[in-house]
């Protein structure tokens, strides 16, 4: 697929909630975690937003924070082209520019089903975040850990 991936503003704000809100794994049991949450024009500026496009459309994005603990705080695949490998290039692209910045670790706590896809990737899983609040269900801590 010839997809591009730039930084995404705030401008792309509305594509990128319109792209979250659509993807399917966040229907259901688990809508509660994107319950009251919005991505917020602050975020755009301060944390790593990356998207990935063709012909205009979002198809996928990540949100790496940098500031404090790094850690993936968004990974989105729109719902008609996930298993095409967007997911994998979307990652090494967040890996690489954690790795620019010096980072060599970064969190990530997975929605369980993607727990599988976080493994093929290479993280490691540490843990598990017990529920809390409106999140009812458990999930699986990993890190991934770049050295060299
Ligand atoms: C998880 C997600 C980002 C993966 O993106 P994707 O484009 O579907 O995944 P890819 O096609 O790049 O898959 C890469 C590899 O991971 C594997 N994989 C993908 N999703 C998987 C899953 N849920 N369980 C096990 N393996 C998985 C693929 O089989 C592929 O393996 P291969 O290299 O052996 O062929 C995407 O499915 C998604 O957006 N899901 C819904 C939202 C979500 O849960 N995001 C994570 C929030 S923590």
């Amino acid at each position: 697929m010839s997809e591009t991936f730039r930084r995404a503003t705030a401008a792309d704000l509305p594509a990128l909630d319109r792209l979250m809100r659509g993807v399917s794994a966040y229907h259901g049991e688990f809508a509660p975690m994107l319950d009251g949450y919005s991505l917020t024009p602050e975020q755009f500026a301060r944390d790593i937003v990356v998207m990935a496009e063709a012909a205009g459309q979002a198809l996928g994005f990540y949100s790496l924070i940098i500031e404090g603990e790094p850690e993936l705080d968004l990974m989105f695949v729109a719902d008609a082209t996930q298993g095409t490998g967007l997911g994998a290039r979307l990652f090494r692209h967040m890996a690489a520019e954690a790795k620019a910045r010096g980072i060599d670790a970064v969190k990530i706590i997975s929605n369980p089903p993607a727990e599988g896809f976080y493994r093929r990737m290479g993280a490691e899983r540490i843990g598990t975040k017990r529920p809390k609040g409106r999140i009812t269900w458990s999930q699986p801590i990993f890190y991934l850990r770049q050295t060299g």
